[in-house]
């Protein structure tokens, strides 16, 4: 392996004189952070001007400079901190040795790509991976996804997007843990330690950047990149928390969000982005802005121009501009006139320059091309993505037993148009080096090797939402199938189903229906899908809906009227087999939904840990609810079923007190009922009844994912102290674990009954 020239070479003079410069905040740092320091002052001291912004660049890879310089021209400049969106070896490896031998100072580059939910082997989407309630497990996976993205050369993922998401309408809820704010706490903690170990620069993992910082998930009517408005209340106790558990777990980078929050541009947001995540939540890496965020302030109406967008973004706090090149453009010329104190340049500089260095980009900046192909192929890695998506699967209906299915039957219907997928099995963000996945259909027929397996595709959806300018460019419509072949195909299904002994039906939506850009005014499943479902359950025949999604959809109708539903999201490359695994019995499901399941599009937003308001007592007309329907989601948060029974008591607290900051243990017990062994997540869920301001219904405080044979029985226990009490008072305007009665309930959902209660008393 290379090595670059090591920028070390200052004498000694100058590097007492530094370390004299930085005075105290130095003197405060341990050997080894010292020794980081003045590495990065010692190379900053010999960069020139455009070196510096060449740092604070991110070149999207092929694209021209401003000067029609190549991307190699550039990097060889030293103008360039960050290349994008490169997958391919071998481009990586060339332009690492560009910036590592042809450039002045040899500073290595990051090469940034989403690798969101597996590189080569893909794991379930983020939503799935949730859904599991592991986090060890996710942290194992984003192991494998850092291992294997390494070796390739890829050595900074955009990940993990800890974005709350309340609005199935929103495409990006894809790409997240979920709803809950302490569901999200522990999904973003567990992939920030899987992407890059204990700490920055353990071997064989990458750089994350916890993403969109902050709120992007709130974006009005759950249009994607729309504006936010969320207060300020809600902004910590909701959307930060998984931000800050990123942070402590060690996120090296920060994305900043597209949108306004409360008016302002988050990547331009001086309040948002030096204030709060660096003065207050102590984030030490570097920020990097969303694609061509900077550039966008103009677009906002924010920046007047160009020129003043790389002015705000820089002074707004992004450190480094991601492809669109404003600061490459514009940042010399403000230095030069004065306008830019060269100051909160080198600031940032340091910012990137120091994540470079912890994470030991100078000792090992080239992936590892020889055990490329051993890393990608390790079959602990497959076997990994099988086992997360069996975890993540959740059953929500199971009328009479339906599932599991018989390992006798003898003729198997399979039908729908995302069945024989194997390309939208694997979700968004999937990355052209993922290897090929296995379909329900192949999965189905792998684990009845006996059995006839009939396909039918049986209609069809829409690829991608129709856009305007596809039209413009003469690019035919994302159409369906013409409606004669859609009847024919909806005929063929039912006799199909007629025929068969069991019907497995596959529907939902294509991968590129959910996920960025992907947001939706219609949660309804698209193309024929509904009328191919009534079609077939019409014939009397038994029949399972597995879903595949990537956000809940409206099957208000599937769950009065189908026997059993298997919400399998979008579950990776083994996702056919784990389905099968799931449908025949040979795992039982035991994943529980980190959303709530609205009843229709008009039900979106619904989220469990809602206040209460007004209601009067005496008539429950006046509370808050729809005159037409229920304001209780289809399926309840933290809802899933099993194919054996769990049976919660013996609730103990072990005081009815404690002072404020003190703590008390919860027990509970849990037995599976069953016959046979299964998962069950244990979930603790707390209320306070009153405060310097209103409180959830619930929330979520704890959860636990065991496994428990037959008749087989375990108490667990959690601890409820300052971290779970405290919440952020708009009335004192700060975090506080406030006196007061609190209820909590432990159970298997958000809707558990298992009580009791305590005191919080004033200190
Ligand atoms: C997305 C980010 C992503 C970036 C780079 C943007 O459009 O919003 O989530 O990381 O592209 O691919």
């Amino acid at each position: 392996m290379s090595r670059a020239p090591l920028p070390l070479s200052l004498p000694r003079a100058l590097l007492v004189a530094v370390t004299a410069l930085l005075g105290s905040a130095q003197a405060a740092q341990t050997p080894a952070e010292a020794a980081v320091t003045q590495r990065v002052e010692a190379l900053l001291h010999r960069m020139t001007l455009d070196e510096k912004i060449g740092q604070l660049t991110q070149l999207g890879a092929g694209t021209p400079g401003p000067n029609k310089e190549t991307t190699d021209d550039l990097i060889r400049a030293g103008k360039a901190g960050s290349v994008l969106w490169t997958i391919n070896s071998a481009d990586i490896e060339r332009m690492q040795r560009v910036a590592v031998k042809e450039s002045r100072l040899g500073i290595p580059l990051l090469f940034g790509f989403d690798v969101i939910h597996g590189y080569k082997n893909v794991f379930p989407v983020p939503l799935g991976m949730a859904a599991t309630w592991d986090p060890a497990l996710v942290e194992r996976a984003q192991a494998m996804a850092a291992k294997e993205s390494w070796v390739s050369g890829v050595n900074w993922t955009f990940s993990p997007m800890v974005d709350i998401a309340r609005d199935a309408r929103w495409g990006r809820i894809v790409e997240g843990a979920g709803e809950d704010t302490f569901l999200g706490i522990a999904m973003a903690r567990a992939q920030v330690l899987g992407f890059q170990g204990p700490k920055l620069g353990t071997p064989e993992r990458v750089l994350a950047s916890v993403k969109h910082f902050a709120a992007y998930g709130a974006a009005d009517g759950g249009r994607d990149y729309d504006s936010v408005y969320v207060p300020e209340v809600q902004l910590r106790n909701v959307y930060l928390p998984p931000f800050q558990a990123a942070i402590d777990a060690g996120s090296g980078t920060v994305m900043s969000a597209y949108m306004t929050l409360n008016d302002v541009p988050a990547s331009g947001n001086a309040w948002l982005l030096r204030d709060l995540l660096r003065q207050e939540m102590g984030f030490k890496g570097f920020v990097i802005s969303d694609a061509w965020a900077v550039h966008s302030l103009r677009v906002h109406g924010y920046a007047s121009d160009e020129v003043d967008a790389a002015a705000r973004g820089l002074r707004g706090g992004v450190s480094m501009d991601m492809g669109s090149n404003t600061y490459l453009k514009h940042l010399p010329g403000l230095v030069k006139a004065g306008k830019l104190p060269i100051k909160v340049v080198d600031d940032m500089v340091r910012e990137v320059l120091t994540v470079k260095v912890q994470m030991g980009l100078f000792e090992r900046p080239y992936g590892d091309p020889a055990r490329k192909d051993a890393v990608l192929n390790d079959p602990a890695h497959r076997a990994a993505t099988r086992v997360a998506a069996q975890k993540s699967i959740v059953l929500l209906r199971n009328e009479g037993g339906a599932l599991p299915l018989k390992a006798g039957l003898k003729r198997i219907a399979v039908i729908g148009p995302l069945a024989d997928s194997a390309e939208d099995i694997k979700g968004s963000w999937t990355l052209e080096a993922a290897g090929a996945a296995v379909s329900v259909l192949e999965g189905v027929r792998a684990r009845w090797p006996q059995a006839t397996v009939d396909f039918v595709r049986g209609g069809d959806m829409q690829r991608a939402y129709p856009l305007p300018w596809d039209a413009e460019q003469g690019k035919p419509a994302p159409s369906l199938m013409p409606a004669a072949e859609m009847a024919a195909e909806q005929a063929r299904a039912v006799q199909a189903a007629q025929q068969a002994e069991a019907v497995v039906m596959v529907l939902g939506e294509r991968a590129n229906m959910s996920g960025e850009a992907a947001s939706t005014s219609d949660l309804r499943l698209g193309g024929n899908q509904q009328a191919l479902l009534e079609a077939v359950v019409a014939t009397g025949k038994p029949v399972v809906l597995v879903l595949l999604n990537g956000r809940p959809l409206d099957i208000s109708w599937a769950a009065e009227h189908v026997p059993a539903i298997v919400e399998a999201w979008f579950p990776g490359t083994e996702g056919g087999n784990a389905i099968a695994d799931v449908l025949s019995g040979a795992v039982n499901p035991g994943g529980k939904l980190p959303v709530s399941w609205p009843r229709s599009t008009g039900h979106a937003p619904v989220y469990y840990n809602h206040n209460r308001t007004h209601a009067d007592e005496t008539d429950p007309k006046f509370t808050s609810r729809y005159a037409n329907l229920t304001s209780k989601p289809l399926y309840p948060f933290g809802f899933g079923l099993s194919y054996t029974s769990f049976r919660y008591s013996d609730m103990k607290l072990d005081r009815a007190a404690i002072p404020s900051g003190g703590r008390l243990q919860v027990s509970v017990t849990v037995e599976n009922t069953g016959a046979v062994a299964g998962d069950e997540v244990v979930q603790l869920y707390v209320h306070q009844r009153s405060g310097s301001a209103a409180r959830p219904v619930r929330e979520l405080k704890g959860f636990q994912r065991v496994t428990l044979a037959a008749g087989a029985k375990q108490t667990l226990s959690f601890t409820l102290g300052p971290d779970e009490l405290k919440f952020w008072s708009p009335v004192t305007r700060r975090w506080g674990v406030e006196p007061g009665r609190f209820d909590v309930w432990a159970g298997g959902d958000s809707g558990a009954t298992l009580h009791g209660e305590f005191a919080v008393q004033a200190k």
